[in-house]
């Protein structure tokens, strides 16, 4: 699969069979987060992998009843130092492209209680938690969500 074709291809997931996530493809998806760029290379973040099933459960529970979160084989909590969110959202992009090739399903979740999921884990107040990434093996394939066209998000030259 190309870059475009796993553009194309990723869809948010909201429901995760029970497959395990392999070592090698969970080591694939960090260092596809590991290569990201960032300004200065500054590489400002740290990223929580819960792979623990009682810790995941626990952890979707600061998710805002989003129930399927607890039934994902891996969550990466995605945690910057503050301000630095651009560069969190490369490194977890990069994560979900490839998460994509390897027939991997993630959703990004920004709705969760950050203070809650710092206690959890314990992040240091140097650290926002600012994205929660469930990933798993997709029980369903969705249709591709409406997006705007072309012309309605880029202009040429002068906005
Ligand atoms: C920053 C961010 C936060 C999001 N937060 C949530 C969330 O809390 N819960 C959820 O189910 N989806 C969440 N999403 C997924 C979006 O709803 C989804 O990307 C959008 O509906 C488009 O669907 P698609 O990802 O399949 O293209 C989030 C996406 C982004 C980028």
């Amino acid at each position: 699969m190309d870059v475009f074709e796993a553009i194309k291809t990723r869809r948010s997931i909201r429901s995760f069979s029970n497959k395990e996530i392999s070592e090698e493809d969970l080591n694939t998806i960090m260092e596809a987060g590991r290569l990201a760029p960032s300004g200065n290379n500054r590489q400002p973040y740290k990223f929580v992998v819960i792979k623990d099933k009682a810790l995941i459960k626990e952890y979707a529970s600061t998710c805002c009843f989003q129930e399927f979160i607890s039934d994902a084989a891996v969550i990466i909590v995605g945690c910057v130092e503050k301000g630095r969110e651009v560069a969190g959202a490369i490194a977890v992009q990069n994560m979900v492209l490839e998460a994509t090739e390897l027939g991997i399903g993630a959703c990004w979740v920004g709705w969760f209680d950050r203070e809650k999921a710092r206690a959890l884990l314990n992040i240091p107040t140097n650290y926002e938690p600012f994205i929660t990434v469930p990933m798993g093996y997709p029980k369903e394939y969705p249709a591709e969500r409406p997006k705007k066209s072309l012309n309605e998000i880029f202009v040429y030259n002068k906005f």
